[in-house]
């Protein structure tokens, strides 16, 4: 049985090893915070952090993140980045429906660790296959520059 670490601790997931860790998270370890949008790669919306990076989850196979660092929407305040990046969130009222914001932020969180400060084409570049449907595009560019500012 694969054995997952999530947001720091040890899961044992009784799922096939092509399962997508999207539904290892959601389905078998009850972290419903990662959102299932398309299923290919294509919105945003399940982006967890692996080893640090951001990845789809919904394309990433349980068997590929084995041993590795798995991080979630649930974790993200324990990161000092991640805090900053939640604080500006609810300053400038990001949110509209809300369900793309979980990736929105995991993304944007990746994107400032690698980038303390990022330059409105690393914001395009980094954020540029998350998808919003209610077009909160411009108070998420805000957002990531406020929290920019207090690195
Ligand atoms: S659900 Fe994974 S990218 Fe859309
Ligand atoms: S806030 Fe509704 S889809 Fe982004």
């Amino acid at each position: 049985m694969p054995a997952l670490t999530v947001n720091g601790k040890s899961h044992s997931v009784d799922v096939a090893p092509d399962t997508p860790l999207l539904w290892a998270l959601r389905d078998v370890i009850g972290l419903t915070g990662t959102k299932f949008g398309c299923g290919i790669a294509a919105c945003g919306a399940c982006t967890v952090h692996v080893d640090g990076q951001p990845m789809r989850s919904c394309v990433t196979p349980v068997q590929a993140v084995i041993g590795k660092q798995i991080v979630t929407i649930e974790a993200i305040e324990q990161d000092p980045v991640g805090r900053r990046v939640q604080a500006a969130w609810r300053e400038l009222d990001v949110v509209q429906c809300g369900y793309c914001q979980s990736g929105q932020i995991m993304a944007a969180t990746a994107l400032l660790a690698a980038t303390p400060r990022p330059s409105d084409a690393d914001i395009d570049a980094a954020m540029a296959g998350n998808l919003c449907r209610c077009g909160t595009y411009g108070r998420i560019r805000s957002a990531i520059k406020r929290a920019a500012e207090r690195t």
